[in-house]
C-alpha cells in the first residue's frame, strides 16, 4: 500500500468511491476547488481510498475519509490515517464531525483513539442528522 497527494487525473476514481459510500457524493468541481489536502491510498496502481484533511493552525481537521467496499475491514483505512498524520508534525490534535448514526465510522474513529466531545444538532441534511464532534488529542496518533 502507498499514500500520496491527489492529482487531477485521480479524481474520476474518487468519484466512483464517493458513489459507493455516500448518498450525496462530491462532484468533480468540489474535488477540484477544495482548499483542503487530499491524499489517496493505492494498492499497486489501484486507488482504493482517500482522506481529505485541513490544517487549521495547529489542529488537523478530517473533512472526509472513504475506502472502497472491498478494502473495508482490511486495516487499509487505519494505514491511510497513520501515514497522513505523520505528515503533520506539530499538531495538538485531530478533530472531525461524523453523522451520529454512522456507527461503523464512529467505531473506526474510537479504535484510532478519538473520543466524543460534543454534538451539532441537525448539522447534516439529506437525511437530516446530528453531527458528533470527535477529537484525538494524542497528537492524532492512533492507538
Ligand atoms: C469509515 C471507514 C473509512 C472505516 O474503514 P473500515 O475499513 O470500515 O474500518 P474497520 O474495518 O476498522 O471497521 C471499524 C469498525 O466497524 C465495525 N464494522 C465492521 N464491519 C461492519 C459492518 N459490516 N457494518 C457495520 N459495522 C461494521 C467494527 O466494529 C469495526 O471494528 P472491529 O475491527 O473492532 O471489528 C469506512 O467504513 C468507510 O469508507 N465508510 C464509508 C464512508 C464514511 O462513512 N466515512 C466517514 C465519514 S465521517
Amino acid at each position: 500500500m502507498n499514500v500520496r497527494k491527489v492529482i487531477d487525473s485521480d479524481i474520476e476514481r474518487l468519484l466512483e468511491i464517493e458513489k459507493e459510500n455516500f448518498p450525496d457524493p462530491w462532484t468533480k468541481e468540489m474535488f477540484l476547488n477544495t482548499s483542503a489536502d487530499i491524499y489517496i491510498l493505492l494498492n499497486a496502481e489501484e486507488i482504493v481510498g482517500y482522506i481529505e484533511v485541513m490544517l487549521v493552525i495547529d489542529e488537523l481537521h478530517i473533512n472526509n475519509i472513504a475506502i472502497s467496499d472491498q478494502y473495508k475491514g482490511s486495516g487499509a483505512s487505519k494505514y491511510l490515517y497513520d501515514e497522513v498524520i505523520k505528515k503533520y508534525g506539530k499538531i495538538i490534535g485531530v478533530t472531525l464531525e461524523v453523522r451520529s448514526g454512522n456507527y461503523r465510522a464512529i467505531k473506526f474513529y474510537e479504535k484510532l483513539g478519538f473520543e466524543k466531545y460534543g454534538l451539532r444538532k441537525n448539522y447534516y441534511t439529506n437525511p437530516k442528522e446530528d453531527a458528533l464532534i470527535m477529537w484525538n488529542y494524542a497528537k492524532g496518533e492512533s492507538k
